[in-house]
Parts: structure tokens; sequence; C-alpha cells
């Protein structure tokens, strides 16, 4: 096992029953890499975005992205939240992940949060197998990011993800930092969220 793979298959979770690797070795890093993306490597990540599933087929996702050293990488993290900053700017990488709210007709469009979720899951799968490290943040000025983007009223910042390969220098984290990043991952049992036949069942 080569040096990279080892970084990747730290923090690898104890499952109780066996499932997919890709699955298992993922894990929200608050280090990455220094190097940028390829450009290939961040189409590809969109790409799995693009086959995901979504309600009707309307595809509701948006993304802006913006890479280390550019105006718009700036602009996201200036928006992050004061603990978010404390390590998001480890990532080559950042994106806002935004939702389109409502459908044609103006009815609100209640499963979008839903494909957007699905859609990044693609992302995280692909990423995984490529070696690329995702962390979402919900601690973001949403309202900040949406006008300093112009992101027009029908759309919605649900999220910020701070994105780049696995690796990187642990000592870059503040103490407290590096005991999350190496802690154990943890997860509730099965049986206190997948019921058998009733409620709790
Ligand atoms: C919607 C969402 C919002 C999150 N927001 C933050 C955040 O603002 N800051 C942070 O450090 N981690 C954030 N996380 C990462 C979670 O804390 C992390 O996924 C969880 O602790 C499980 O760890 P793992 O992804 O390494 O398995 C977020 C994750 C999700 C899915």
């Amino acid at each position: 096992m080569n040096d990279e793979e080892k970084i990747r298959l730290e923090n690898i979770a104890d499952t109780e029953y066996e499932i997919f690797p890709l699955l298992k070795q993922r894990y929200s890093p608050r280090i990455f890499k220094e190097n940028f993306l390829t450009e290939t490597h961040t189409h590809q990540l969109f790409e799995a975005v693009r086959w995901a599933p979504s309600s009707n087929n309307l595809q509701p996702w948006r993304f802006i992205y913006g890479e280390r050293g550019t105006d718009a990488y700036k602009e996201i993290f200036d928006c992050l939240s004061d603990f978010n900053k404390s390590w998001a700017g480890n990532a080559p990488l950042l994106v806002l992940a935004i939702y389109k709210t409502n459908l044609d007709n103006g009815d609100k469009n209640f499963h979008a949060p839903y494909d957007l979720g699905l859609s990044l899951s693609n992302m995280a799968v692909q990423a995984q197998y490529l070696g690329i490290g995702i962390h979402h943040m919900a601690g973001l000025d949403w309202k900040q990011a949406e006008k300093t983007f112009n992101v027009p009223n029908e759309y919605h910042i649900a999220s910020a993800l701070a994105i780049g390969y696995y690796g990187g220098d642990i000592d870059k984290l503040s103490d407290d930092l590096k005991v999350q990043e190496e802690a154990d991952r943890k997860r509730m049992p099965l049986s206190s969220f997948a019921f058998n036949r009733s409620w709790n069942g």
C-alpha cells in the first residue's frame, strides 16, 4: 500500500455489515493536499452529479465553484462561519451547493433539497473513487453568499463544500481539530433508524 492509499484508508468506518469500500472509506477531511484538482477530475465530479436521479428529472441542483487564488474562492470563504474558516482554507476548491426552490408553475418544489442531496451523494462516490475528499458545510452566511453571487430569487444556497485530494499536513490544524480529524467515526445503530414493519419496530 502506498502512502496515498494509507491516508485514504485511515478513517475507514467500522461497519456492522460489509458495504461498498468507497462508502466505507469516505470521510469529511479538514486537511487536503495542496494541489488543485485537475480540470478533468473537477468535471468528473459534476458529471457524476449530472446522472443523479431527481424528481421528474428536473435536476434542480446548481453549483458555483472557485479555486484557491480566485476572487470566487475568497468570496465563498468570506461567507463561511468562523469555525469553518479555521480549516476550510486548506481546501484548494470551494463550492456553493444550490437548488431551485420552485417549479415552472411557481409552486414550491419540495423535493429539490432531496435531489440536491442525491446529486451530492453521486459526487461523493465519484470523488472517493478519484481520491478526493469532500467536506460539506452548513455553517455559512447563505444570505451574504446569495447577494455576493447574484443568485436569482428562486434559488437557495444550501451549503458550501470544501474539496481537495485526501492527504495534506495535519499540523496545519489546531490541537482541537487534530483530535476531531483523528477521532473514531461513530454512527447510530441500524435499529435506531431502520424500522421493520412499524415505528420503532
Ligand atoms: C448538510 C451538512 C452540513 C455540514 N456542515 C458542517 C459544517 O458547517 N462544518 C463542519 O466542520 N462539518 C460539517 N458537516 C460535516 C459533518 O459534521 C460530518 O459529515 C459528520 O460529522 C460525519 O462525519 P464524516 O462525514 O467524516 O463521516 C456537514 C455535513 C452535512 C451533510
